[in-house]
């Protein structure tokens, strides 16, 4: 319907380990979503950052969980439902992948959904890994969706429960409500986004502060052979962290780009004006806080083609946080590494390569010093950072970079 607002106000991780049911799940709350794709999405010029936009309903008439859906019409009471607010569902791919895509996804989280399915053991793999990225960034609104209960009996889904609760326990997840549903059959869907509305609130934030856009993708939208006179310039995908923007704002992106300066290579600041915003699978003339956002630049899109811009920060020239080439950060290490009982967490070595995930961004660098509870690092690519900034902290063991820790970005 045209009338509401439907620009997404919180971003919610979708976390779990892989075929514990994310995709069914998101299908089965964006239900009708697709057709509501501006005629541009439908060509292609999606931002995909995420899974979906979401709007949560309520039907006034219903007086129990079955009141919460997305549908517009109430089946019982053939009413209008009521608008409730609309969610952008973050994606935590599940595979095999590099902890720091979900550290740098969990960045940019209000909220999480940890799905985890009754039929396996508690915790998988990734189960372990994303709960406790979700711990390290300090993502304390959690829900937790128990899937696939349709394939277990009362027994198993009793067991299940208990596991999950032992599993949780000393984490930020400690008491986190666990709603049992079939994401496949859509059974108790209607308890999960009461429970979602109750314990995962849209923050508050600052819509008159200076805006700062924390840039998750950055993509090239044109089609090969396109001809210059016709091409488009490049879009950033994230979400807006404060403040407000608008077509035809000016903005500068940070840490900007690599220039070569007589052999000598430095990064500057790159400034580019809004051309288009789109929030809630359409376009806005304003954008707020929360949500996912793909910005419009006239920026040159081989800038930002393939997320050459993924990790920076863009708002009004001159207001962003410093750039930093090497920092230092006060450490804390895990006692050992995530998902491995065995391997204990040895201490950080000067000349250590270390992979860090600081806000949306993902470097490599070298330790140049390293103390007890502090290490000094230069970085390949710099980061945008405030003092205070959380830093996940990778390490490799065999083929893998593995969490071993996290620092705070010290001056
Ligand atoms: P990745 O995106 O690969 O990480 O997996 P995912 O977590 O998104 O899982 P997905 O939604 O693809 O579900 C995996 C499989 O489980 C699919 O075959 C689904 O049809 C099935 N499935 C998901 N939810 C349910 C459920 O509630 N009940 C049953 N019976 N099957 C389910």
């Amino acid at each position: 319907e045209m009338t509401s607002n439907n620009q997404p106000e919180v971003n919610i991780g979708l976390v779990g380990h892989v075929d514990h049911g994310k995709t069914t799940l998101v299908e089965a709350l964006s239900g009708e979503w697709t057709d509501q794709h501006s005629e541009e999405m439908k060509r292609g010029i999606s931002i995909r950052l995420g899974y979906a936009d979401a709007t949560f309903r309520k039907c006034p008439e219903c007086d129990d969980q079955s009141a919460y859906t997305v549908a517009e019409e109430c089946d019982e009471h053939g009413v209008e439902t009521e608008h409730l607010r609309t969610v952008s569902f973050v994606d935590a791919p599940g595979h095999e992948t590099l902890m720091a895509t979900m550290l740098s996804g969990a960045a940019i989280m209000d909220g999480a959904v940890l799905v985890i399915s009754a039929t396996e053991d508690v915790p998988q793999a990734q189960t372990e890994e994303h709960l406790m990225a979700l711990d390290i960034i300090g993502i304390e609104n959690i829900v937790i969706a128990q899937n696939k209960i349709d394939l277990v009996d009362a027994e198993q889904a009793r067991e299940n429960h208990q596991q999950i609760q032992e599993f949780v326990e000393g984490t930020v997840a400690e008491g986190a409500p666990i709603v049992p549903i079939s994401a496949q059959a859509g059974a108790n869907v209607d308890l999960l986004i009461e429970t979602v509305e109750e314990h995962i609130p849209t923050p508050e934030r600052d819509p008159d502060a200076d805006p700062e856009m924390l840039v998750a993708r950055s993509f090239d939208i044109n089609r090969p052979g396109t001809t210059w006179d016709s091409l488009l310039g490049g879009v950033l995908g994230g979400s807006l962290a404060q403040g407000r923007l608008e077509p035809d704002d000016e903005i500068e992106l940070r840490p900007g780009r690599e220039v070569e300066e007589g052999g000598q290579s430095e990064w500057e600041p790159v400034t580019t004006t809004i051309r288009s915003l789109q929030a809630g699978g359409r376009s806005v003339e304003e954008a707020t806080p929360g949500g996912l956002l793909g910005v419009g630049t006239g920026l040159d899109p081989s800038l930002t083609k393939g997320d050459g811009l993924a990790g920076q920060i863009a708002g009004p020239p001159g207001t962003l946080p410093p750039v930093h080439q090497q920092f230092t950060m006060d450490v804390q290490l895990l006692d050992r590494i995530v998902g491995d009982e065995a391997d204990e967490v040895d201490p950080i070595s000067t000349n250590e390569p270390l992979m860090l995930t600081v806000g949306t961004a993902t470097t490599v660098g070298t330790v140049t010093s390293a103390r007890d509870q502090e290490a000094e690092v230069a970085l390949k690519r710099p980061v945008c950072a405030r003092e205070g900034a959380k830093i996940a902290i990778n390490r490799r063991v065999g083929t893998r970079w593995r969490l071993i820790g996290i620092g705070t970005l010290r001056e």
